[in-house]
């Protein structure tokens, strides 16, 4: 049996708007409306979602930077929410975050060896601490040389690469890495995916990985997770997502994937998405994605679908749909 790291229950994280000269609460940004998920020890969740579906408030909320408005988040079988300071603190070491654009998140006047020292020192685990720095580089792939340089010297993927070796200084149980490649080129991209997974292997991490499309995480994900509107849509095993998408919008975020041969390309049905994305104050009413779907009745507009998994015909594979599609997709089994 895979034991949970990380489990996530029904969490929702609301920011209040507030208007006039009284400041009044007037509305509220749902950014997380119900979401819940495990991450079992060294697997990597995928959570993907267009911009401003509550990714990244997700992540925050887990690291403890947002107070969730409700819902419960266990780290090892425990509720940390209830955690004081130092029993936060304590935590804290386990999980760290890499974040999306290595140009913003790096001191621009601290040099490499220092911001991956930072962490080592706010825990005061200090002895030995530049052969560490140096190991911690080495891992990720910076040269020694690099130790004294400043961000600004180096290239995009080695700016990724020195806010990994950040992340892993303390030795975390779980990283979570938000869109950590959606700002370097393919090329880079690849590489520094490619780091991660061998990081994995090596040091046994578990993985909560970020990202806007479904390509990215397709070969690092052992689950995938589709978010719309701050809620969950799909949820399954990396495999039966790709070949085996059930709810409209997982498809239709896989209809926008181009595929390698003309003549599979041609022959794929593909569901585009029309209309806009609503607001996340005001989410429409029934299943959140009914405005956009190409297959929503007046049952789906006044009713919400459940989180539900058909046990029978797809084993851990969870949908939010009342007419959850069933299209093997020839195209993404043989990728
Ligand atoms: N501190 C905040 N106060 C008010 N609203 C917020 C706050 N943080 C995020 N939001 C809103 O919550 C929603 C979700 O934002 P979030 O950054 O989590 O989305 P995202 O999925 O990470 O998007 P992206 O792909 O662009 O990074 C957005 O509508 C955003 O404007
Ligand atoms: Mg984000």
């Amino acid at each position: 049996m895979s034991e949970s790291l990380l489990e996530i229950r029904d969490l929702k994280m609301h920011f209040p708007m507030k208007q006039g000269v009284f400041q009044r609460t007037k509305n509220e940004v749902k950014a997380v409306n119900g979401v819940s998920f495990t991450v079992n020890k060294g697997e990597t969740l995928g959570i993907v979602g267009e911009s401003g579906c509550g990714k990244s408030t997700l992540a925050r909320t887990i690291v403890g930077l947002l107070k969730p408005t409700s819902g419960d988040i266990l780290f090892e079988g425990e509720s940390i929410l209830q955690y004081n300071a130092k029993e936060f603190h304590r935590l804290r070491r386990n999980i760290q975050m890499v974040y999306q654009d290595p140009f913003t998140s790096l001191n621009p006047r601290m040099r490499a060896g220092d911001i991956i020292s930072a962490p080592l020192k706010a825990y005061n685990q200090t002895d030995n601490l530049k052969n560490r720095v140096l190991e911690l580089m080495d891992l990720v792939g910076l040269k020694a040389e690099d130790y004294h340089k400043l961000p600004h010297q180096f290239s995009g993927g080695q700016r990724q690469r020195i806010g990994i070796a950040r992340a892993l200084a303390l030795n975390p149980k779980l990283i979570i890495l938000d869109e950590p490649v959606s700002a370097l080129d393919v090329s880079v991209q690849a590489q520094v995916i490619n780091l991660l997974e061998d990081l994995q292997e090596e040091l046994g991490l578990t993985y909560l990985f970020i990202a806007h499309d479904l390509s990215v995480i397709r070969h690092i994900s052992d689950k995938v997770g589709v978010m719309y509107l701050g809620k969950m849509m799909e949820l399954s095993e990396s495999e039966s997502l790709y070949k085996n998408a059930r709810h409209p919008y997982t498809n239709a975020l896989l209809s926008a994937i181009p595929i390698p041969s003309s003549a599979r390309e041609k022959k794929r049905e593909r569901i585009v998405l029309t209309g806009e994305l609503p607001s996340p104050s005001e989410p429409p009413s029934g299943c959140v994605f009914h405005t956009r779907c190409p297959f929503a009745t007046e049952f789906c507009k006044g009713n919400v679908p459940a989180f539900d998994v058909d046990e029978d015909n797809s084993p851990g594979h969870y949908v939010s749909c009342f007419y959850p599609m069933d299209n093997k997709r020839e195209e993404f089994a043989r990728q």
